[in-house]
């Protein structure tokens, strides 16, 4: 049972350009593998609309999206809106047989869920590049929390995957 994120990021920490870019990520075999292994997934809205039709919604595993506007996504198939407050969404997921969780971003949305204490697990796949600006992993400078860093696994093309339990404060 374990809620965790997952993301790309450049070696100055950013997971796009300012422009929002993320092509530059290829660790295309690591997130299918993620993907694999979970129960659901949970994206932000704006990641969604940029992927929508290409990679989202991802096909085997239940896709819910992180709104504030429910309502918009009632037409679009293959996705469930979830809103909130992410212990409450966590709760709820759980009461409904979800155990393994993954978060894939964006990074509004992973601030949402790590500033509410319900993270587990983050895995970052640090991608030889720099970006020097952009969006963050994390947008909040309060988002701040301890990590132990169990593993860590080199990839293809130079990219260095290193996994940390969020030590959560007692
Ligand atoms: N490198 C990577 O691994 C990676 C992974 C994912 C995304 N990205 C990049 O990240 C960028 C997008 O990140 P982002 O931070 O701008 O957006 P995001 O997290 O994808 O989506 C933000 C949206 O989430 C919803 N939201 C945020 N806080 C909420 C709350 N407390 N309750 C309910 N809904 C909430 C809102 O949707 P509404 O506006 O609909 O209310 C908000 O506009 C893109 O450029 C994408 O390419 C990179």
């Amino acid at each position: 049972m374990k809620v965790t994120i997952f993301n790309a990021i450049s070696i100055d920490g950013f997971i796009a350009t300012k422009e929002g870019n993320s092509d530059w990520a290829n660790d295309v075999d690591e997130f299918n593998l993620r993907i694999s292994q979970a129960d659901c997934i949970i994206v932000g809205r704006k990641t969604f609309e940029q992927f929508h039709g290409n990679l989202y919604p991802i096909k085997g595993v239940h896709n819910f999206i992180y709104t504030w506007h429910p309502d918009y996504l009632t037409k679009v198939e293959g996705v469930e809106a979830i809103t909130g407050h992410p212990p409450k969404i966590i709760k709820d997921l759980r009461a409904r047989g979800f155990k393994n969780i993954l978060i894939l971003g964006g990074s509004k949305t992973s601030t949402s869920f790590f500033k509410g204490g319900v993270v587990d697990e983050l895995v970052l796949d640090i991608h030889p590049i720099i970006l020097s600006e952009g969006i963050k992993l994390f947008t909040l400078p309060e988002a701040k929390m301890n990590l132990e860093r169990i593993s860590q696994k080199e990839l293809n093309d130079g990219i260095i995957q290193i996994t940390y339990n969020v030590i959560k404060p007692t």
